[in-house]
């Protein structure tokens, strides 16, 4: 199996991703990242996810607990006071990794050259300061996948998507390295990655262990996300794991030169130019089989 890192602000549809990329890639380790609600939270959110989906042998790895120069704000208005949908989850057992979420990133793409494939499903700090700790991350990280960025339908700012809002300076580091990426934009996963309420449904009836955390973890989400209009919870985090390891279900993707803003009312925008050739530096994925997708997570979910 191909082998991977996921690096994740774990609360809600994070944790169906950590699932997903557990069943479909060799785990080598879940770098935890400020973002989505308060630090110590993801930390045990993570854990708890692997203990539950009988992945404890998964080490955690704790991150950078802000953005490098941003002060952000988390959104327990999506995921719930402790990031699981209000869920009282027990402590778990499973402890984080001694060695940081940095020196494991270098490490392991140095051990793995080639090989090893970065799942960001997160603000980019965590990358971006491993880059800057040891550029050669470029050459041996066989590639990197992002959910991140908004085309006009920022969903944290009237432009901004939330993983560049958290840390820009993080995303244009990233964004500027050399990484062959993938991107995959908030306007995809709204439309290719979201469960309606026949899903749910199917989901709930399923009544197994792991039915059960997804109901559990994405109860606040699905109110969050039809609140702003969608007709189900949107999975931008579950929908960018399944493309990365499902090649044929990304249906249009485009090479672009991606920047972010920085400076003005707009920072945390992403910016991409759609004509100048020669620059392109990501891929961009624009449409996506929303079956397939589908179609795998209710398969993984009736799995136990
Ligand atoms: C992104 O922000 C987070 O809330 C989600 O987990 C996803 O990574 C969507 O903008």
């Amino acid at each position: 199996a191909r082998k991977v890192i996921v690096d994740s602000d774990t609360a809600s549809d994070d944790t169906i991703a950590i699932l997903l990329a557990s069943r479909l890639f060799d785990l080598l380790g879940v770098t935890i990242v400020a973002g989505n609600v308060k630090y110590d939270h993801q930390v045990r959110n993570a854990l708890y996810t692997l203990e539950y989906i009988g992945k404890e042998d998964v080490p955690v790895y704790l991150g950078q607990d802000r953005p490098i120069l941003n002060k952000w704000r988390t959104v327990e208005e999506v995921h719930g006071e402790n990031g699981m949908g209000g869920w009282k989850i027990p402590e778990p057992k499973k402890r984080p990794e001694k060695e940081k979420a940095v020196d494991a990133i270098v490490r392991l793409s140095r051990e793995n050259q080639g090989e090893l494939e970065m799942l960001a499903i997160s603000p980019l700090t965590n990358l971006a300061l491993a880059y800057l700790r040891e550029p050669s991350i470029v050459k041996w990280i066989k590639k990197v996948w992002i959910m991140g960025g908004a085309f006009t339908r920022g969903n944290t700012t009237p432009i901004a998507e939330f993983n560049f809002w958290v840390d820009p300076e993080a995303a244009k580091i990233v964004l500027d390295a050399g990484f062959d990426i993938t991107i995959v934009p908030w306007e995809t996963t709204e439309e290719y990655g979201t469960l309606d309420t026949s899903h749910w449904s199917r989901i709930k009836s399923m009544n197994t262990k792991l039915s059960e955390f997804f109901v559990n973890v994405n109860k606040t989400l699905l109110e969050f996300s039809m609140k702003q209009g969608n007709k189900g919870s949107v999975h931008p985090d579950s929908l960018t794991t399944y493309l990365a390891y499902d090649s044929s279900a990304i249906l249009e993707e485009r090479k672009f030169k991606v920047d972010v803003e920085l400076c003005s009312i707009s920072r945390g925008a992403m910016l991409v130019d759609w004509y100048t050739k020669g620059r392109e530096n990501a891929s961009v994925v624009l449409k996506a089989d929303s079956k397939k997708f589908y179609n795998e997570l209710i398969s993984i979910l009736s799995s136990f």
